[in-house]
């Protein structure tokens, strides 16, 4: 579904990708771990459009799409969920869903999907009216998230989706996130709770500045020395 192949990418001078390649299969969710400053959020980036790689190339779908507008990535079927969630503080809840939507013209399906994410996320149902500002940071990853769904992706970006959060926050977000899973949504996730993601992940990658050190599935990075000294504490 995703090709990522050898790219680079920089910020000025600074070479914060050096080769990366990842793949992504329809169906499956597959985890990006590694340190702080690894690369993660940047490769994320890339493949939504936000970064353009300066060399390598990006496929989805069969086609390419690195360094297109992040607007036409959208519209084929990608969403990001950012770091730090980004909702709309002086906005309703309801009113960054609807800026979700945006790029659609389908009103009933529109409709019909406020709807699964009022079911996947019942506390935004119960706070629609009340400006996000306001929600707590939990609630306001759940409004990020249901704000990626409300463009009705087929792969989703989740860049860090647990962070800063209480852990029984956290369990909740990573049953939510096999839903979407479960209802067909592909799944990129980056994560430092390499536990948590590889738990329920069908492949992972090791990201170390800037490269892909490792990657297979959750069994051979848990029984990795290497893996369990760096992400996993040792146990
Ligand atoms: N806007 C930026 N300008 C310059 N350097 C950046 C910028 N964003 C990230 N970097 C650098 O790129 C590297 C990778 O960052 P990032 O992708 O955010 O890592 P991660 O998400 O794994 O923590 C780090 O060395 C970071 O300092
Ligand atoms: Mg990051």
């Amino acid at each position: 579904m995703l090709n990522v192949d050898q790219i680079d990418v920089y910020y000025g001078n600074i070479h914060a990708l050096k080769g990366v390649s990842l793949e992504v299969n329809q169906g499956e969710i597959v985890t990006l771990i590694g340190a702080n400053g690894a690369g993660k959020s940047t490769l994320l980036k890339s493949i939504s459009g936000l970064l353009k790689p300066k060399q390598g190339a990006i496929s989805y779908m069969g086609n390419p799409i690195g360094g297109k507008p992040a607007q036409t990535i959208v519209k084929q079927g990608i969403s990001h969920v950012p770091e730090g969630r980004r909702v709309f503080a002086n906005m309703t809840v309801e009113e960054n869903l609807e800026l979700g939507a945006f790029l659609r013209k389908d009103g009933d399906g529109i409709r019909s999907d406020f709807e699964k994410v009022y079911e996947l996320f019942p506390r935004l149902l119960e706070r629609r009216k009340q400006l996000s500002g306001t929600l707590s940071g939990g609630e306001q990853q759940m409004l990020a998230m249901g704000r990626a769904l409300m463009a009705r992706p087929k792969l989703l970006l989740l860049d860090e989706p647990s962070m800063g959060l209480a852990p029984l926050l956290v369990k909740t977000i990573f049953k939510i996130i096999q839903e979407i899973n479960k209802d067909g949504t592909t799944i990129l996730l980056v994560e430092q709770n390499a536990h948590m993601a590889l738990s329920i992940a069908s492949r992972a990658y090791v990201i170390e500045t800037g490269r892909v050190v490792l990657s297979g599935t959750p069994e051979e990075l848990n029984a990795s020395d290497q893996i369990k000294m760096a992400y996993l504490g040792g146990h």
